[in-house]
Parts: C-alpha cells; sequence; structure tokens
C-alpha cells in the first residue's frame, strides 16, 4: 500500500515518536518525548499543538542558547519560561512545572534543533595574524 497523505504519515510519525521511546531505553528518549510532546494537541490540556506554530519546531532553532525571550509582547528569561508562557498564552493550556520530565523533555527537544554548522565550508577562515593589512 502506497500512503500518499501527509496526514497519515504524520499520524503514524506521531504514533511512532510516542510508542517508542517507551519501548527502547531511556536513553535517548529524552528529545523524542519532547518531540512527541511538541506535536502533540492535547499535551498540555490546550487545543493546538506548538507544532501548529512552530511547524517541526521551525523559527525555534536559536531558542535553545538564547537567555531572553520575547513572546507578544512578554519578556521570558528563561527557555522554560518560554515554553510556560506559550502553552498558556498560545496553546490555552496548563503550564508545567519547570522540574517536570515533560519540560525537561521539551526544552531538549527545542535544544536539539539548534541548526547545525552549514555542511562544505570547512573551518572558519584563521584570524589575521600580526602583520596582516600592513
Ligand atoms: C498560537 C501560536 C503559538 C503556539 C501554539 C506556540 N507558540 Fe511558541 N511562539 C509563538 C510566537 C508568536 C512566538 C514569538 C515569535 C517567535 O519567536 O517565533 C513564540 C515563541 C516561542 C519561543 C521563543 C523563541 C525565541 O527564539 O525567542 C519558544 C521557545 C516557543 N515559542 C515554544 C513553544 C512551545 C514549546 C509551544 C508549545 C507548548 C509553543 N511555543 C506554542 C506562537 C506560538
Amino acid at each position: 500500500m502506497k500512503i500518499k497523505s501527509h496526514g497519515i504519515v504524520l499520524t503514524a510519525a506521531v504514533v511512532l515518536a510516542l510508542a517508542v521511546p517507551a519501548t527502547l531505553v531511556a536513553q535517548a528518549a529524552n528529545k523524542e518525548q519532547g518531540r512527541a510532546l511538541f506535536q502533540n494537541p492535547q499535551a498540555f490540556g490546550g487545543e493546538v499543538s506548538c507544532s501548529s506554530c512552530h511547524p517541526g519546531g521551525s523559527g525555534l532553532e536559536q531558542a535553545g542558547d538564547k537567555t531572553t525571550f520575547n513572546i507578544m509582547g512578554e519578556v521570558q528569561n528563561t527557555l522554560a519560561e518560554a515554553v510556560n508562557f506559550c502553552i498558556v498564552n498560545a496553546n490555552q493550556g496548563q503550564a508545567i512545572a519547570e522540574d517536570s520530565d515533560e519540560m525537561k523533555n521539551i526544552v531538549a527537544y527545542i535544544k536539539s534543533l539548534k541548526a547545525p554548522a552549514a555542511p562544505g565550508y570547512g573551518a572558519p577562515p584563521p584570524a589575521p595574524g600580526p602583520g596582516y593589512g600592513r
């Protein structure tokens, strides 16, 4: 059978993302569980998934390294605060404890989004040494 619908593929991906970490070792599970939460509209008691506004995490590639967030005119000072701000104000859900496994998994997922260095460019050029530009 050929699956053509993105909806089916996405659903399958979500089901896999939810099922696989539970059956495999806990090792690499955190960010995958975070991804599953990110894509689950019901995850926080709200009505939309994080992914509906940040599809596949896009736009959040820098978030893992930030210490200040400005979301809808409100400043948040940690990634966990930013996540809870979106849960409450964007997802219309219930904030989660900052030390909960859910928060740790979501944070691990967001940090994993950091764009890898562009391939093919190699190491950056060496800094100019003494005498350069004389
Ligand atoms: C209704 C749309 C919407 C939903 C749903 C939503 N967000 Fe956001 N989010 C935004 C907007 C708008 C911003 C601010 C602009 C930006 O940085 O993209 C933002 C910003 C963020 C940031 C800060 C990004 C940065 O680099 O400053 C994080 C982290 C974030 N969202 C995580 C989440 C998580 C996790 C969820 C699910 C719990 C979620 N968002 C759900 C709209 C949404």
